[in-house]
């Protein structure tokens, strides 16, 4: 396999305080590669400089063999890096084909509204747009509710809403920062069904921060540990369990605390 995602020495300091220490890690292409760690370990400030909305303070971010240091979210974008992200409030009240039918179409600036303005082929791209929306709402089986406003989702039918902006483009990463919180086991099996076909029959490489260790024992391979900042350990979720440095990380050297997060704790 090559990588997808290199890491390269990175840091990331907030004033005096080093939230990102020298990281240097790799998300396989084809890979379902997990990242976690104790709150405050760096992990959302790593995603952040993956996806170009936040600046490293030192080192090199590579996707798919390419320095991607200065490119901007939309620029990444349309290289074929995504994340989700949590539906806008102005969009709640569009029906679930029409959240899909407002992704940008590959390129900076455009989307079904300036195809609007734009008064010349509007019909044929709605009807493109339409059509790729549909196939998308088929794949994730939420077709019952597609005409739905977004808004009137459920937490996690809102979660495939998101997983499916991403498939209105041809993406090949996917970063997903913590999808399970708040999501019922239902759903969540849904959505973990549909990682998983996005994997196996599309050939999406997936970058997941996720406290849900069920869920990050189903999903990924690797798990990569971070704490304070740098990369602890890399292992199956077996593996990890097994090291008594994570234990100790997620404990914070105190072993009768209670980690609600503690890798095995919920497995
Ligand atoms: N914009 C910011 N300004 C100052 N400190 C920040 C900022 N973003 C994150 N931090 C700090 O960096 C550390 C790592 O945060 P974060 O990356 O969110 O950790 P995680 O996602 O692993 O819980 C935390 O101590 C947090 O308070
Ligand atoms: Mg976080």
């Amino acid at each position: 396999m090559a990588p997808m995602i290199e890491v390269k020495n990175v840091s990331r300091r907030f004033g005096g305080f080093v939230a990102v220490n020298d990281c240097s890690l790799t998300v396989e292409k084809g890979s379902i590669t997990g990242l976690i760690g104790p709150n405050g370990a760096g992990k959302s400030t790593l995603f952040n400089m993956v996806a170009g909305n936040l600046a490293p303070s030192s080192g090199t971010i590579l996707l798919d063999g390419q320095p991607i240091g200065g490119l901007k979210p939309h620029e990444l974008f349309a290289r074929g890096l995504l994340r989700t992200f949590q539906i806008a409030h102005e969009f709640s009240r569009l029906t679930v084909l029409e959240n899909l039918m407002m992704v940008p179409d590959g390129q900076p600036g455009e989307n079904l509204l300036d195809a609007w303005f734009r008064g010349r082929k509007v019909r044929e791209f709605e009807a493109r747009v339409r059509e790729k929306a549909e196939e998308v709402v088929d794949f994730l089986q939420i077709g019952h509710v597609k005409n739905e406003l977004a808004g009137n989702l459920s937490g996690g039918q809102k979660k495939l809403v998101e997983l499916g902006r991403t498939m209105m483009v041809d993406a090949k990463v996917v970063l997903l920062d913590e999808i399970a919180a708040g999501v019922n086991r239902t759903l969540l099996n849904d959505l973990a069904g549909n990682i998983e076909r996005l994997n196996r029959e599309r050939g999406y490489t997936f970058f997941v921060i996720e406290h849900d260790m069920d869920l990050i024992g189903r999903l990924c391979d690797p798990v990569i540990v971070m704490a304070a900042g740098s990369v602890m350990m890399t292992g199956t979720l077996a593996d990890i369990q097994a090291d008594q440095r994570v234990v100790d990380a997620y404990f914070g050297g105190s072993p009768t605390g209670h980690a609600t997060n503690l890798p095995g704790a919920t497995a």
